[in-house]
């Protein structure tokens, strides 16, 4: 059976080369060649759903400002490209229907991390995910992977949308990681790679394809691919000491 995502799949875009979550580092993955992008949803104060990887805008040097008080009109306020570099400044923060929108013009899959924002209701985010237009889409063109740490989350995914291939995602994956699958059944497994030994590899490999985060360099790449594993995210996803590592397609 073929496989929905590659070996190499673009970190909250092509986060070494371009700010992360953004349609300038969607843009740039598509100069690379970049095939598949992981990004990160999060829920804002006013119910709107933004590419982030945090709860607050630390990142963006205002570490006081959580995204759970703001909305979308000061969200859209926000620099999210000058704390990467002066080259990026003014980069708008991206919106989960534009994500959608770009990431179906370039032609590209989009693995959909929900990343829950500890101030409000998942509920909530999980159905503004479920509402978004164009992810049916990019379902149907096997372009899209739901993803979250939250198997909560993606058990209520899967309630409306069985169909929709999940991604249960692990930190400190141990060999208990059936236990937290109920209701729903992954399509994949989705794993930090410092807590994979060869046996928990073995494992769920059994059973389903494996991929790691965060995986930047050939050594440790060549490591998970000999042990396995399908794929990793990785910041830099267009690499060509990472991409020479790839036996197949
Ligand atoms: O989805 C893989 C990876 O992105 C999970 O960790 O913290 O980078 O979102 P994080
Ligand atoms: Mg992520």
């Amino acid at each position: 059976m073929s496989l929905l995502m590659p070996a190499l799949i673009g970190h909250r875009g092509v986060a070494s080369e371009a700010p992360e979550n953004t349609a300038i580092g969607l843009k740039r993955c598509k100069q690379l060649g970049i095939k598949w992008v992981e990004l990160d949803v999060t829920l804002a104060g006013d119910g709107s759903l933004v590419m982030m990887h945090d709860e607050t805008l630390e990142r963006f040097r205002k570490p006081t400002e959580r995204i759970s008080k703001m909305d979308r009109e000061a969200l859209l306020k926000v620099d999210a490209g000058e704390w990467f570099s002066p080259v990026f400044a003014g980069e708008p923060l991206l919106f989960l229907d534009q994500a959608v929108d770009l990431v179906k013009t370039l032609g590209m899959g989009l693995n959909l991390e929900i990343k829950i924002n500890p101030d409000l209701p998942v509920e909530a985010l999980v159905d503004g995910v479920l509402a978004t237009e164009g992810l049916d889409a990019l379902q149907h063109g096997d372009r899209l992977v739901v993803s979250s740490f939250d198997h909560q989350a993606l058990a209520r995914v899967a309630a409306s949308k069985p169909e929709w291939p999940l991604g249960a995602l692990y930190e400190g994956v141990n060999a208990q990681w059936r236990d937290s699958l109920v209701g729903f059944t992954p399509y994949s497994i989705h794993t930090d790679f410092e807590t994979l030994t060869d046996d928990l590899a073995a494992d769920i490999r059994s059973e389903y394809p494996l991929y790691c985060y965060t995986v930047n360099d050939p050594i440790t790449f060549k490591r998970l691919l000999d042990k396995g594993v399908n794929g990793v995210f990785s910041d830099r996803a267009h690499a060509p000491d990472l991409h020479a590592l790839i036996t197949h397609p």
